[in-house]
Protein backbone atom coordinates (compact mmCIF):
# COMPACT_ATOMS: atom_id res chain seq x y z
CA UNK A 1 0.00 0.00 0.00
CA UNK A 2 1.52 3.17 -0.78
CA UNK A 3 1.00 6.29 1.92
CA UNK A 4 -0.67 9.86 0.92
CA UNK A 5 2.20 12.33 0.44
CA UNK A 6 2.97 15.53 -1.01
CA UNK A 7 5.80 16.45 -3.54
CA UNK A 8 7.86 19.67 -3.81
CA UNK A 9 10.74 20.28 -6.17
CA UNK A 10 13.83 21.85 -5.36
CA UNK A 11 14.21 23.21 -8.78
CA UNK A 12 17.86 23.63 -10.04
CA UNK A 13 17.63 22.60 -13.61
CA UNK A 14 19.46 19.12 -14.56
CA UNK A 15 20.03 19.09 -10.38
CA UNK A 16 16.23 19.36 -9.69
CA UNK A 17 15.16 17.03 -6.73
CA UNK A 18 12.08 15.70 -5.37
CA UNK A 19 11.17 16.16 -1.29
CA UNK A 20 8.30 14.26 -0.61
CA UNK A 21 6.55 14.82 2.57
CA UNK A 22 4.14 12.67 4.06
CA UNK A 23 3.35 10.17 7.47
CA UNK A 24 4.12 6.41 7.54
CA UNK A 25 6.43 7.12 4.57
CA UNK A 26 9.43 4.91 5.30
CA UNK A 27 7.11 1.97 4.32
CA UNK A 28 7.19 3.47 0.73
CA UNK A 29 10.90 3.83 0.69
CA UNK A 30 11.61 0.94 -2.00
CA UNK A 31 9.50 2.73 -4.48
CA UNK A 32 10.05 5.93 -3.97
CA UNK A 33 13.85 5.55 -3.61
CA UNK A 34 13.87 3.50 -6.92
CA UNK A 35 13.90 5.77 -9.83
CA UNK A 36 16.81 6.80 -7.92
CA UNK A 37 18.94 4.15 -6.49
CA UNK A 38 18.50 1.98 -9.81
CA UNK A 39 20.87 -0.76 -9.84
CA UNK A 40 23.90 0.81 -7.60
CA UNK A 41 24.77 -0.61 -4.11
CA UNK A 42 23.36 1.57 -1.13
CA UNK A 43 25.04 2.85 2.19
CA UNK A 44 23.39 4.11 5.07
CA UNK A 45 25.05 6.08 7.26
CA UNK A 46 22.89 6.72 10.66
CA UNK A 47 23.85 7.04 14.30
CA UNK A 48 23.49 4.69 17.17
CA UNK A 49 20.01 6.21 18.63
CA UNK A 50 18.47 6.47 14.94
CA UNK A 51 19.88 2.99 14.06
CA UNK A 52 18.34 1.74 17.31
CA UNK A 53 14.98 2.90 16.56
CA UNK A 54 14.61 3.20 12.80
CA UNK A 55 17.18 1.11 10.97
CA UNK A 56 15.64 -2.29 11.07
CA UNK A 57 12.44 -0.89 9.61
CA UNK A 58 14.36 1.08 6.90
CA UNK A 59 16.65 -1.64 5.64
CA UNK A 60 13.15 -3.60 5.81
CA UNK A 61 11.40 -1.70 3.29
CA UNK A 62 13.99 -1.09 1.15
CA UNK A 63 14.05 -4.69 0.27
CA UNK A 64 17.11 -6.40 1.46
CA UNK A 65 20.01 -7.59 -0.44
CA UNK A 66 23.75 -6.44 0.13
CA UNK A 67 23.44 -3.17 2.22
CA UNK A 68 26.04 -1.68 3.50
CA UNK A 69 25.22 0.42 7.26
CA UNK A 70 28.36 2.59 8.60
CA UNK A 71 26.66 3.57 12.21
CA UNK A 72 28.23 6.11 14.07
CA UNK A 73 28.07 8.21 17.87
CA UNK A 74 25.31 10.63 18.17
CA UNK A 75 26.35 14.49 18.60
CA UNK A 76 28.11 17.46 17.07
CA UNK A 77 31.39 15.86 17.88
CA UNK A 78 30.88 13.41 14.74
CA UNK A 79 31.24 16.22 12.37
CA UNK A 80 35.01 15.81 12.34
CA UNK A 81 37.81 15.38 9.96
CA UNK A 82 38.21 12.16 11.94
CA UNK A 83 34.85 10.64 11.59
CA UNK A 84 34.68 11.21 7.68
CA UNK A 85 37.91 9.95 6.90
CA UNK A 86 36.75 6.85 9.13
CA UNK A 87 33.83 6.79 6.49
CA UNK A 88 35.87 7.33 3.69
CA UNK A 89 37.75 4.48 4.71
CA UNK A 90 35.13 1.99 4.89
CA UNK A 91 33.26 3.07 1.72
CA UNK A 92 36.54 3.17 -0.34
CA UNK A 93 37.46 0.04 1.13
CA UNK A 94 34.17 -1.83 -0.15
CA UNK A 95 35.09 -0.09 -3.41
CA UNK A 96 31.91 2.07 -3.11
CA UNK A 97 31.28 4.03 -6.79
CA UNK A 98 29.80 7.06 -8.09
CA UNK A 99 27.07 4.57 -9.55
CA UNK A 100 26.31 3.87 -5.50
CA UNK A 101 24.19 5.50 -2.94
CA UNK A 102 24.41 6.84 0.12
CA UNK A 103 21.29 7.43 2.36
CA UNK A 104 21.86 10.50 4.97
CA UNK A 105 19.41 8.83 7.86
CA UNK A 106 19.34 11.11 10.64
CA UNK A 107 19.47 14.47 11.68
CA UNK A 108 21.46 17.63 11.19
CA UNK A 109 24.56 15.59 12.19
CA UNK A 110 24.36 12.90 9.71
CA UNK A 111 22.98 14.74 6.81
CA UNK A 112 25.71 17.31 7.00
CA UNK A 113 28.25 14.51 7.34
CA UNK A 114 26.87 12.46 4.52
CA UNK A 115 26.52 14.94 1.77
CA UNK A 116 30.16 16.07 2.43
CA UNK A 117 31.04 12.75 2.17
CA UNK A 118 29.00 12.23 -0.78
CA UNK A 119 30.68 15.38 -2.76
CA UNK A 120 34.07 14.28 -2.09
CA UNK A 121 33.90 10.03 -2.49
CA UNK A 122 35.68 9.71 -6.09
CA UNK A 123 34.79 13.55 -6.42
CA UNK A 124 31.15 13.08 -6.00
CA UNK A 125 28.45 9.84 -5.65
CA UNK A 126 24.97 10.37 -5.52
CA UNK A 127 23.36 10.71 -1.66
CA UNK A 128 19.52 10.68 -0.53
CA UNK A 129 18.29 12.26 2.66
CA UNK A 130 15.79 10.65 4.61
CA UNK A 131 15.88 13.47 8.19
CA UNK A 132 14.50 12.06 10.89
CA UNK A 133 14.52 15.38 13.17
CA UNK A 134 12.25 18.08 12.79
CA UNK A 135 14.73 20.44 12.76
CA UNK A 136 16.81 18.17 10.01
CA UNK A 137 13.31 17.86 8.03
CA UNK A 138 12.52 21.60 7.69
CA UNK A 139 15.93 22.84 7.31
CA UNK A 140 19.02 21.15 6.91
CA UNK A 141 18.39 18.13 4.82
CA UNK A 142 17.02 20.63 2.34
CA UNK A 143 19.68 22.74 -0.03
CA UNK A 144 22.48 20.80 -0.45
CA UNK A 145 24.82 22.36 2.66
CA UNK A 146 27.28 20.26 3.35
CA UNK A 147 30.08 20.65 6.30
CA UNK A 148 32.04 19.38 8.97
CA UNK A 149 33.23 21.31 11.87
CA UNK A 150 36.92 21.87 12.52
CA UNK A 151 39.07 23.51 16.12
CA UNK A 152 38.36 26.79 13.86
CA UNK A 153 34.24 26.84 14.58
CA UNK A 154 31.28 25.35 13.27
CA UNK A 155 30.93 23.96 9.71
CA UNK A 156 33.31 25.98 8.71
CA UNK A 157 34.66 23.04 6.03
CA UNK A 158 32.29 21.85 3.59
CA UNK A 159 30.32 22.46 0.25
CA UNK A 160 27.36 22.61 -1.52
CA UNK A 161 26.08 19.51 -2.66
CA UNK A 162 22.56 18.83 -3.84
CA UNK A 163 21.10 15.30 -2.93
CA UNK A 164 18.68 13.11 -5.02
CA UNK A 165 15.48 12.90 -3.32
CA UNK A 166 14.16 14.07 0.47
CA UNK A 167 11.89 11.37 2.02
CA UNK A 168 10.62 13.31 5.01
CA UNK A 169 7.96 10.70 7.23
CA UNK A 170 6.66 12.74 9.74
CA UNK A 171 5.64 9.64 11.31
CA UNK A 172 9.55 8.99 12.54
CA UNK A 173 9.26 12.23 14.51
CA UNK A 174 7.32 10.39 16.81
CA UNK A 175 10.26 8.92 18.35
CA UNK A 176 11.49 12.67 19.38
CA UNK A 177 11.42 13.92 23.13
CA UNK A 178 9.78 17.71 23.53
CA UNK A 179 13.19 19.74 23.84
CA UNK A 180 14.29 18.23 19.83
CA UNK A 181 10.72 18.56 19.00
CA UNK A 182 11.20 22.75 20.05
CA UNK A 183 14.54 22.79 19.12
CA UNK A 184 13.29 21.75 15.31
CA UNK A 185 10.49 23.86 16.04
CA UNK A 186 12.83 27.19 16.11
CA UNK A 187 13.63 26.67 12.47
CA UNK A 188 9.72 26.60 11.48
CA UNK A 189 9.25 29.61 13.16
CA UNK A 190 12.33 31.14 11.08
CA UNK A 191 10.27 30.98 8.20
CA UNK A 192 7.42 32.40 9.54
CA UNK A 193 9.48 35.44 10.79
CA UNK A 194 11.72 35.94 7.74
CA UNK A 195 8.71 36.88 5.10
CA UNK A 196 5.12 34.99 5.75
CA UNK A 197 3.44 36.84 8.50
CA UNK A 198 0.25 34.53 7.91
CA UNK A 199 2.14 31.76 8.55
CA UNK A 200 3.13 33.36 12.20
CA UNK A 201 -0.61 34.03 12.47
CA UNK A 202 -0.85 30.61 11.96
CA UNK A 203 1.55 29.48 14.43
CA UNK A 204 0.04 31.75 17.07
CA UNK A 205 -2.91 28.95 17.13
CA UNK A 206 -1.33 26.26 16.14
CA UNK A 207 2.39 25.68 17.33
CA UNK A 208 0.99 23.80 20.45
CA UNK A 209 -0.74 21.31 18.27
CA UNK A 210 1.94 20.87 16.22
CA UNK A 211 4.58 20.51 18.77
CA UNK A 212 2.73 17.10 20.18
CA UNK A 213 2.83 15.96 17.00
CA UNK A 214 -0.81 16.62 15.92
CA UNK A 215 0.26 15.25 12.09
CA UNK A 216 -2.53 17.55 10.18
CA UNK A 217 -0.78 20.63 12.22
CA UNK A 218 2.96 18.78 11.54
CA UNK A 219 2.38 18.40 8.22
CA UNK A 220 1.16 21.48 7.25
CA UNK A 221 4.20 22.98 8.74
CA UNK A 222 6.76 21.22 7.23
CA UNK A 223 5.34 21.61 3.94
CA UNK A 224 5.01 25.23 4.81
CA UNK A 225 8.61 25.50 5.52
CA UNK A 226 10.08 23.11 2.82
CA UNK A 227 8.62 25.22 -0.11
CA UNK A 228 9.86 28.49 1.40
CA UNK A 229 13.11 26.73 1.79
CA UNK A 230 13.08 25.55 -2.20
CA UNK A 231 12.03 28.76 -3.20
CA UNK A 232 14.89 30.58 -1.45
CA UNK A 233 17.13 27.62 -3.03
CA UNK A 234 16.40 27.90 -6.24
CA UNK A 235 16.72 31.33 -6.53
CA UNK A 236 20.42 31.64 -4.42
CA UNK A 237 21.57 27.78 -4.01
CA UNK A 238 25.18 29.72 -3.13
CA UNK A 239 23.99 32.19 -0.97
CA UNK A 240 25.04 35.11 -3.02
CA UNK A 241 22.33 36.93 -1.40
CA UNK A 242 18.67 36.02 -0.18
CA UNK A 243 19.62 32.71 1.21
CA UNK A 244 21.25 34.11 4.14
CA UNK A 245 17.93 35.09 5.07
CA UNK A 246 17.49 31.77 6.55
CA UNK A 247 20.38 32.80 9.16
CA UNK A 248 17.57 34.80 10.69
CA UNK A 249 18.88 34.92 14.79
CA UNK A 250 21.82 32.72 13.92
CA UNK A 251 25.03 34.79 14.23
CA UNK A 252 23.67 35.36 17.60
CA UNK A 253 22.85 31.64 18.10
CA UNK A 254 26.09 30.58 17.08
CA UNK A 255 27.90 32.57 19.33
CA UNK A 256 25.67 31.23 22.38
CA UNK A 257 26.53 27.66 20.91
CA UNK A 258 30.17 28.39 20.80
CA UNK A 259 30.23 29.75 24.50
CA UNK A 260 28.52 26.57 25.24
CA UNK A 261 30.74 24.18 24.24
CA UNK A 262 29.03 22.51 22.00
CA UNK A 263 28.41 19.69 24.96
CA UNK A 264 24.81 19.19 24.17
CA UNK A 265 24.18 21.84 27.14
CA UNK A 266 22.28 23.64 24.23
CA UNK A 267 20.81 22.33 20.95
CA UNK A 268 21.27 24.47 18.10
CA UNK A 269 17.45 24.87 17.43
CA UNK A 270 17.69 26.21 21.29
CA UNK A 271 20.16 28.87 20.75
CA UNK A 272 18.10 29.71 17.69
CA UNK A 273 15.19 30.56 19.30
CA UNK A 274 17.01 32.56 21.72
CA UNK A 275 19.24 34.02 18.97
CA UNK A 276 16.38 35.39 16.51
CA UNK A 277 14.42 37.20 20.05
CA UNK A 278 17.82 38.98 19.61
CA UNK A 279 17.87 40.00 16.75
CA UNK A 280 14.33 41.44 16.99
CA UNK A 281 14.97 43.08 20.18
CA UNK A 282 18.44 44.50 18.47
CA UNK A 283 16.42 45.27 15.53
CA UNK A 284 13.91 47.52 17.61
CA UNK A 285 17.05 49.20 20.08
CA UNK A 286 17.59 50.25 15.93
CA UNK A 287 14.78 51.29 15.45
CA UNK A 288 14.07 49.48 12.20
CA UNK A 289 11.62 47.15 14.12
CA UNK A 290 8.66 48.05 16.46
CA UNK A 291 8.55 47.13 20.08
CA UNK A 292 4.75 45.38 19.59
CA UNK A 293 6.65 43.22 17.27
CA UNK A 294 9.50 42.46 19.43
CA UNK A 295 6.86 41.69 22.41
CA UNK A 296 4.48 39.36 20.57
CA UNK A 297 7.79 37.23 19.22
CA UNK A 298 8.22 37.16 23.03
CA UNK A 299 5.17 36.20 23.84
CA UNK A 300 5.11 33.69 21.10
CA UNK A 301 8.15 31.90 22.56
CA UNK A 302 6.92 31.94 26.18
CA UNK A 303 3.68 30.30 24.91
CA UNK A 304 5.03 27.30 23.43
CA UNK A 305 8.13 26.83 26.11
CA UNK A 306 10.75 28.53 23.41
CA UNK A 307 13.99 29.52 25.09
CA UNK A 308 14.79 32.86 25.36
CA UNK A 309 18.64 34.75 26.62
CA UNK A 310 17.28 34.35 29.66
CA UNK A 311 16.46 31.03 30.17
CA UNK A 312 19.70 30.31 29.16
CA UNK A 313 22.44 29.39 31.55
CA UNK A 314 24.18 32.28 32.99
CA UNK A 315 27.86 30.81 32.16
CA UNK A 316 26.77 31.17 28.69
CA UNK A 317 25.30 34.52 29.03
CA UNK A 318 28.11 35.85 31.27
CA UNK A 319 30.66 37.86 29.19
CA UNK A 320 29.39 40.04 26.41
CA UNK A 321 32.74 40.16 24.82
CA UNK A 322 32.86 36.98 24.54
CA UNK A 323 29.70 36.34 22.75
CA UNK A 324 30.87 39.23 20.45
CA UNK A 325 34.33 37.92 19.45
CA UNK A 326 32.23 34.49 18.72
CA UNK A 327 29.85 36.67 16.40
CA UNK A 328 33.41 38.08 14.69
CA UNK A 329 33.97 34.77 13.52
CA UNK A 330 31.07 34.30 11.75
CA UNK A 331 31.29 33.05 7.77
CA UNK A 332 28.89 34.95 6.59
CA UNK A 333 31.10 38.41 7.91
CA UNK A 334 34.28 40.02 5.38
CA UNK A 335 37.62 40.29 6.61
CA UNK A 336 36.12 43.56 7.69
CA UNK A 337 32.46 44.09 7.99
CA UNK A 338 29.91 42.17 10.35
CA UNK A 339 26.60 41.01 8.38
CA UNK A 340 23.76 40.23 10.21
CA UNK A 341 20.05 39.52 9.32
CA UNK A 342 17.66 42.08 11.32
CA UNK A 343 14.23 42.40 10.56
CA UNK A 344 11.63 45.60 9.88
CA UNK A 345 9.19 42.90 11.89
CA UNK A 346 7.50 39.66 11.82
CA UNK A 347 7.63 38.54 8.04
CA UNK A 348 10.44 41.46 7.57
CA UNK A 349 13.54 40.02 7.84
CA UNK A 350 16.58 42.02 5.86
CA UNK A 351 20.37 41.51 5.34
CA UNK A 352 22.24 44.18 7.09
CA UNK A 353 25.73 43.79 5.76
CA UNK A 354 27.88 46.33 7.81
CA UNK A 355 26.27 46.10 11.08
CA UNK A 356 27.83 48.90 13.17
CA UNK A 357 29.88 46.93 15.41
CA UNK A 358 29.73 49.21 19.02
CA UNK A 359 26.24 48.94 18.66
CA UNK A 360 26.17 45.19 18.48
CA UNK A 361 28.38 44.99 21.63
CA UNK A 362 26.15 47.80 23.20
CA UNK A 363 23.15 45.17 22.90
CA UNK A 364 25.46 42.47 23.95
CA UNK A 365 26.09 44.05 27.11
CA UNK A 366 22.65 45.17 27.78
CA UNK A 367 21.06 41.97 27.06
CA UNK A 368 23.72 39.89 29.51
CA UNK A 369 22.99 42.69 32.11
CA UNK A 370 18.91 41.47 31.95
CA UNK A 371 19.53 38.03 32.24
CA UNK A 372 21.61 38.50 34.86
CA UNK A 373 19.63 40.49 36.93
CA UNK A 374 16.60 38.04 36.20
CA UNK A 375 18.97 35.15 37.51
N1 LIG B 1 20.31 26.45 7.11
C1 LIG B 1 20.41 27.57 6.29
C2 LIG B 1 20.58 27.25 4.85
O1 LIG B 1 20.42 26.11 4.45
O2 LIG B 1 20.89 28.11 4.07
Amino acid sequence: MTHSFETLTVDLGKRSYPIHIGGNLLADTKNLLRSHIGDGRIAIITDETVAGLHLQSLLKNLGGGNIKTIIVQPGEGTKSFAVLQDVLDTLLKANFSRDDTLIAFGGGVIGDLTGFVASILKRGCQFIQIPTTLLAQVDSSVGGKTAINTSAGKNLVGSFYQPKCVLIDTDILSTLDPRQMRAGYAEVLKYALINDPEFFDWLEVNANDLLSQDQTALRKAILTACTAKADIVRRDERERGERALLNLGHSFAHALEAKAGYDGTLLHGEAVSAGMLMAFEYAQDLGHCSGQDAQRLRQHLQATGMPTMNDLSASITDDPDALFAFMGRDKKNTRTDMTLILTHGIGGAFIEPCANQTSVLEYLQKACSIRLRAS
